[in-house]
């Protein structure tokens, strides 16, 4: 990939590049439409990294669907598809090295998926490197592993500008994700109700305090058949610290992540007073 890539630097083509984990959605398709208006050439990775899976069987059942996503690929013209094997990236040491975001990846996700932002840093920074692109795309969906990503191309002074993209919806509202395709009917008829309760969240943002409207959220899933919530918090944009008081100049967000059975679903939304 670093040879082929060496003659489109060569004649100073910008890359644009995608890294993603397979199992393709209109989401990452978005991603690739948004690198190829800005970049000469649009690259895509499909790698599931091992390392930033904190649970095995999430690892084993997450989709594989390569010769789908190569048609999709090809639907929306990506230029160049990576897909590195395990032995490509890890050299069969296949463990993450050890990252310092400045405590971003002490909060949230961080603290239900320990390891998680090792793994991310340690595959994305691979990637970075084999690729180096001029833009690198994210979706806004993993808005903490988004942050993350722009602090590690800024500790790292690496020249690569990262651009987060707007969640992708479903028309019902649920937030595309590869594991959507695991959940069952029942299960992913319900979903939707997620993006529903973020939606009020943004409504009940400016008059209610946030212990007001966090006792709100746990109450909708109290006794649910279907959805158990492991977590609601609203947090600032920048640090990821939950909010204290409300400060007029900073951006706040609403975060969660709900079980439907053994699968983790996460979303997000901007809030505005
Ligand atoms: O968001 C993802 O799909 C993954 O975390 C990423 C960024 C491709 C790293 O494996």
């Amino acid at each position: 990939m670093k040879s082929f890539l060496e003659e489109s630097k060569k004649n100073k083509k910008t890359i644009g590049f995608v890294p993603t984990m397979g199992a393709l959605h209109k989401g990452h398709l978005f991603l690739i439409e948004q690198a190829k208006k800005k970049n000469d050439l649009t690259v895509a990775s499909i790698f599931v990294n091992p390392t930033q899976f904190n649970n095995q069987e999430d690892l084993d059942n997450y989709p594989k669907t390569l010769e789908k996503d190569i048609e999709l690929l090809e639907s929306v013209s990506c230029d160049v598809l990576f897909v590195p094997t395990i032995d490509e990236i890890y050299h069969k040491n296949v463990v993450s090295n050890k990252f310092d975001f400045d405590g971003l990846e002490h909060e949230m996700e961080g603290k239900y998926r320990a390891g998680h932002f090792d793994g991310v840093g340690t595959i994305v920074k691979t990637l970075f490197e084999i690729v180096s692109p001029k833009n690198a795309y994210f979706g806004e969906k993993d808005f903490q592993q988004l942050q993350i990503i722009k602090k590690l191309v800024t500790k790292n002074q690496l020249p690569i500008s990262i651009k987060g993209c707007a969640i992708y919806r479903e028309k019902d509202g649920l937030a595309m994700s590869s594991r959507n395709a695991r959940l069952s009917s029942e299960q992913r008829k319900v979903a939707p109700i997620i993006y529903k309760i973020l939606k009020k969240v943004k409504k009940k943002f400016p008059e209610e305090t946030e212990g007001e409207i966090s006792e709100w959220v746990e109450n909708q899933f109290k006794n649910h058949p279907f959805l158990q919530l492991e977590y609601f918090t609203i947090a600032d944009e920048k640090s990821l610290k939950p909010i204290n008081i409300k400060e007029f100049d900073k951006k706040y967000r609403a975060f969660i992540a709900v079980f439907a059975g053994n699968i983790r679903l996460i979303d997000n939304i901007q809030l505005k007073y």
